[in-house]
């Protein structure tokens, strides 16, 4: 098994991918798949995924969890409607610097904003019911906590993707077979998937794609009853 498929049939979808347009996004992946850099990137079985979603959604307004090195931004500018913009949030100094670098080599630094800092903080300071779509790609640990900031920004109608929510599979195993140094990120995603599976303001599901990605809906808006 490799992470929470088998290995052959992730070997075969990341077979299927197509390299991006971007020619930023493909020299990302390149130096991934080389192994000259180690940057945390979402999984290509997810950027397609996305891909799909995006494309039905056609989003304006996007908010990210999570910038790294602006992958992910990039990649999902491409879905943006015109005039859309994409607001990203990173705390790591040396992600914002090549997040800002790759941002400005696709000559998106008009789409994409970074607000720097921890989203602890930084969400807080982001409008009611403003977004399409949140992308949660952020510390595993933190996703309960954020949660409610992530259904306040939602438009109504809204989708919250959020990414590794699995964690390779532990997730589902329980407690006690688990290292105690990762039994308050067990507990925590736990706590964040039986919340939005339960949720009065959400819709949920949890696929077993990548290293587990939850989609959930924010009820309200004209796109439901
Ligand atoms: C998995 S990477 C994001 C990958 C990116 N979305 C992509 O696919 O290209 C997670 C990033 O979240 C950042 N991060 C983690 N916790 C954060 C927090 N509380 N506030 C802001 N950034 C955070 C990390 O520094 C890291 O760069």
């Amino acid at each position: 098994m490799s992470e929470i498929s088998y290995s052959y049939i992730v070997e075969y979808l990341r077979a299927l991918h197509t390299a991006p347009s971007s020619p930023v996004l493909a020299e990302i992946e390149t130096q991934i798949a080389m192994e000259t850099e180690t940057w945390p990137i979402i999984r290509p079985e997810v950027a397609d995924f996305m891909g799909v979603q995006l494309s039905l959604i056609k989003p304006s307004t996007i908010l990210e969890i999570g910038t790294a090195v602006g992958y992910s931004s990039i990649l999902m500018s491409g879905y943006l409607q015109e005039g859309g913009k994409i607001t990203t949030l990173e705390r790591f100094p040396y992600m914002l610097g090549k997040a800002r670098e790759n941002i400005k080599r696709a000559n998106l630094e008009d789409t994409i904003e970074i607000i720097e800092g921890d989203a602890a903080d930084t969400l807080r300071t982001l409008p009611d019911e403003h977004y399409d779509v949140v992308f949660m790609d952020c510390a595993k640990g933190q996703y309960i906590n954020f949660l409610p900031e992530c259904i306040r920004v939602l438009k109504p109608g809204g989708l919250l993707i959020t990414d590794n929510v699995l964690h390779k599979g532990s997730v589902a195993k329980s407690r006690y077979l688990i290292d105690r140094r990762q039994r308050t990120t067990h507990s925590r995603l736990r706590d964040f998937l039986w919340t939005i599976m339960h949720s009065e303001e959400l819709v949920s599901t949890v696929m077993p794609l990548g290293d587990g990605v939850a989609l959930s809906y924010k009820i309200g808006g004209n796109k439901n009853a």
